[in-house]
């Protein structure tokens, strides 16, 4: 049954901080991917561009990538002082000839018990629009300080940890390079540094990128026929699109497991299961799978996807039931995957650096906003102070509104196909919407005395 939840001005409600909007825009272009997938036909001048590789690398305005930063970021990384007994270092997980990861399904922690959550590989996280599994960190500066604090990652004191390299006379000269502006070992200083390195971390060029270039014979027979089957039938790209092959989105594809994921850090039930698409480059360097590491070959991966999805409510609609899929074809899938790795163990591309405006669509003077295919649209608008905002969700999946601005922060919870979500707004202002289960759909607010 279609609701409507009105939100009054002033309404305060716990709402998630907007932070990384510097990076809006990024994925947008990525999905006209979903609209075309299913259909009979292969528009390979459509699907080169869906999966060109970008010329830049984003980096956030107040951090930007210099290689200065980045040499200390890289020196950080590999620094077991960052951790509390200094036996730990962040390349202890994520090691650099594994594609930062450590080829177990779940690393043992301090406490000799598996973590969690498998090892992520870190190639392309400069493009993420939220960070970890569950997306519970919204900035890669946010991010780092959890693994040094975290008792059963690093179990770090991060006082003491810059004590120690303030005492240290080559680390605080490299510290005093980095920051010239603020040149002393501070903790926000180490989180930049991590973060700049991190940013840097661009996979190379493989076999699929010269297809995409135009060289219609760098993908053999089978390659072709998994690639197809991959924006075809197996509607793979619903999920994996854009070049990184990730739409940065939360879903349940259907594994066992009681990890809530998602649904945890939002608090909706409706989100449960559902953990952030990973990306598909460099994968065959990254065994094993999934955030729980629980499938070992990419062969299992694609055998989930066509025979052992569990059914269950929180499973997402971006997920096709049921396809058929014989040895042939699986075999095809895996082998497209492949030309998504380098051949041999990757070492990082270098792509300049920019930082990305936000923004692009023009702001309509309207009340309504639609968020049919995962967009909001329009993607901008201009209202006056004492307007109504309508959103409605003429999608078919579960989104959840949230907007921040002046003196407001609103979080729709689940909002179901066919609900609607209003909004006043008493003061002028610019508010900033997105959609906690899809955090690529951005809309900003300018409202006008
Ligand atoms: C003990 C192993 C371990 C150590 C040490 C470690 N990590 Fe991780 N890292 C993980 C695990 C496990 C996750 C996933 C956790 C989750 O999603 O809940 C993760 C997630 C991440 C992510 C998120 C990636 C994404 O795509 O969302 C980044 C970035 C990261 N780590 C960077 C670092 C940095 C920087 C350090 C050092 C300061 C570090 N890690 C130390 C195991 C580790
Ligand atoms: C509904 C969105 C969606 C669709 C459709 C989808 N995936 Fe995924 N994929 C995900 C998510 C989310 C994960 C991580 C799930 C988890 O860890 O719980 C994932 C994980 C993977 C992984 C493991 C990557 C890693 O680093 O652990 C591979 C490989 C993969 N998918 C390939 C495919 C292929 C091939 C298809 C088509 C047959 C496909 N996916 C269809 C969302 C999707």
């Amino acid at each position: 049954m279609p609701r409507t939840r009105r939100f009054e001005p002033g309404l305060r409600l716990a709402g998630l901080a907007l932070a990384g909007l510097g990076l809006a825009g990024l994925c947008l272009g990525a999905f006209s991917a979903s609209v075309r997938a299913g259909s009979g036909t292969f528009d390979a001048d459509h699907w080169r561009r869906v999966f060109a590789r970008p010329e830049y690398a984003p980096m956030p305005t107040g951090n930007a990538t210099t290689p200065e930063k980045v040499a200390l970021g890289a020196m950080l990384f590999e620094d077991p002082r960052l951790s509390g007994d200094g036996t730990v270092s962040c390349a202890t997980c994520h090691q650099a000839e594994l594609s930062f990861t450590d080829g177990v399904p779940r690393h043992e922690g301090h406490d000799g018990q598996p973590l969690d959550r498998r090892t992520p590989s870190l190639w392309n996280t400069a493009w993420g629009l939220s960070w970890f599994w569950d997306g519970r960190a919204a900035g890669l500066e946010a991010q780092a300080a959890e693994p040094i604090l975290n008792k059963r990652e690093m179990a770090g004191d991060v006082r003491r940890a810059v004590e120690i390299l303030a005492a240290d006379a080559s680390a605080s000269r490299s510290f005093a390079r980095a920051f010239p502006e603020d040149p002393t070992v501070t903790r926000d200083n180490i989180l930049k540094a991590l973060a700049a390195f991190q940013r840097t971390l661009v996979s190379p060029e493989t076999k699929f990128d010269r297809w995409v270039k135009g060289n219609d014979d760098a993908l053999d027979q089978d390659e072709m026929a998994g690639f197809r089957l991959f924006v075809g039938r197996a509607r793979c790209v619903s999920c994996h699109t854009g070049w990184r092959f990730t739409d940065e989105a939360f879903h349940d594809i259907g594994l066992p497991g009681t990890d809530p994921g998602r649904g945890a850090v939002l608090g909706l039930k409706e989100v449960d299961n559902a953990f952030k698409t990973p990306s598909l480059r460099e994968r065959v360097w990254t065994a094993p799978y999934t955030h729980d590491g629980s499938l070992t070959t990419l062969e299992d991966v694609v055998d989930h996807y066509a025979d052992r999805v569990i059914e269950r409510p929180t499973v997402s609609a971006d997920l096709p039931r049921r396809i058929e899929l014989n040895a042939t074809e699986r075999a095809q899938l895996v082998a497209f995957l492949s030309t998504l790795s380098s051949e041999d163990p990757p070492r990082p591309a270098s792509l300049p650096a920019r930082t990305i405006a936000l923004g692009g669509d023009a702001q309509a003077a309207t009340t309504f906003v639609g968020q049919k295919n995962r967009r909001f649209t329009p993607g901008a608008v201009l209202l006056k102070v004492g307007e109504v905002l309508r959103i409605v969700n003429d999608d078919t999946r579960v989104h959840n509104v949230r907007i921040d601005g002046p003196g407001m922060s609103v979080n729709s919870d689940a909002q179901n196909p066919g609900d609607t979500v209003t909004v006043g707004f008493d003061q002028p202002g610019r508010y900033d919407a997105i959609c906690g289960v899809h955090p690529e759909m951005r809309l900003t607010v300018q409202v006008e005395p």
